[in-house]
């Protein structure tokens, strides 16, 4: 048992909690922690993080975008990053992966091995050009993201609650949320894809553990909670996915209220052109490694083939349906 700097205590997952698991998630044979208060679980790497995460130096000007799991996360980043960064689309970084311009704060939790390979733990030309003394095993998405210039676009899964108290005083949170329904069908088709994370059981078992806050990043209505509690915060901005969806142009707009980007009308089609799911499902440039995709250790082939990649389905049953 480990305390952290949040106050949380963290707990390795044992006995029958552990074996429950494993029975459909086999590859979290590397274990989880649960912490207490709250049950949030992650990977036992995360128990490194932790408090490096807690005490992230935020910088003025930083925007986070924040999220449970299949949310919109990857969507959101591309929006926020092209409205800050690229909004005549002419900024050639735009080609550069996803998670090396909007850095994934705590990925490094999923690396578990103590000796991992290439595949694992592959070395961006982003870490390479922003470390160029960073050693990876140190973390190379948590040194990304140290390590990135202003304007800084950050991403998370973690909850409020183990971050720094002060962190809606320095950074500004885009809050992300999905009705539940759509998000655990898209978490379940994230579990079967990426074979870190692999899922062997039904539709219906995958539900239970969603309903008892038994997967990664644990208990979905508290984190929701403990935004909503924060809703009326200046520096934070809650959107729903299907907002998204069904006015993107409204919302972009008050995004660029939010985020001060003073955003011409041409700008925000721009903006919207870009990240609409046809044109991220075709760019590509997700991963680090374009070809990763195609990698057998990462990603089940099979899967792939049958029901899709990342840019799954991008819908979903609204918000009244849920
Ligand atoms: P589906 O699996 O339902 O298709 P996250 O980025 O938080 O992991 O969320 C992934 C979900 O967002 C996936 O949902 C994915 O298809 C969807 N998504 C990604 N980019 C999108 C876009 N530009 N527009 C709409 N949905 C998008």
């Amino acid at each position: 048992m480990a305390t952290l700097a949040s106050g949380h205590t963290a707990k390795a997952l044992e006995g029958d909690e552990l074996a429950k698991l494993l029975e459909n998630f086999p590859s979290y044979k590397n274990g989880l922690m649960r912490l207490s208060p709250g049950g949030w679980v992650f990977s036992n790497g995360y128990c490194n993080l932790a408090d490096k995460l807690y005490n992230f130096e935020f910088r003025e000007g930083d925007v986070l975008v924040m999220t449970w799991p299949k949310c919109g996360t990857t969507w959101t980043q591309e929006i926020v990053w092209t409205m800050r960064n690229n909004p005549d689309l002419n900024n050639p970084e735009a080609d550069v992966a996803i998670m090396d311009r909007v850095p994934f704060m705590e990925a490094d939790m999923f690396i578990s091995s103590d000796d991992p390979s290439e595949d694992e733990m592959p070395v961006s030309e982003m870490f390479k050009k922003l470390c160029p003394n960073g050693n990876p095993r140190d973390g190379v998405s948590f040194q990304i993201a140290q390590a990135t210039p202003d304007p800084r676009t950050l991403k998370t899964h973690l909850p409020f609650s183990l971050f720094a108290p002060s962190l809606l005083e320095k950074v500004k949170v885009v809050y992300v949320a999905r009705n539940p329904k759509d998000t655990v069908l898209s978490y379940l088709h994230h579990h079967k894809l990426f074979r870190a994370q692999s899922f062997v059981g039904s539709l219906e078992t995958f539900v239970d553990y969603f309903l008892e806050d038994d997967l990664i990043y644990g208990p979905y209505w508290l984190h929701l909670k403990e935004v909503w509690q924060r809703r009326d915060h200046p520096n934070l901005h809650f959107v729903f996915y299907e907002d998204l969806k069904a006015d993107i142009k409204g919302e972009l707009k008050k995004l660029d209220a939010f985020l001060g980007t003073r955003l011409s009308e041409d700008q925000i089609a721009n903006v919207a052109k870009h990240t609409s799911f046809e044109e991220m499902k075709s760019r590509n440039n997700l991963f680090i490694n374009k070809d990763m995709f195609k990698n057998e250790v990462v990603v089940d082939q099979e899967v792939l083939k049958k029901d899709g990649g990342f840019f799954r389905q991008g819908e979903g049953i609204g918000k009244s349906e849920a």
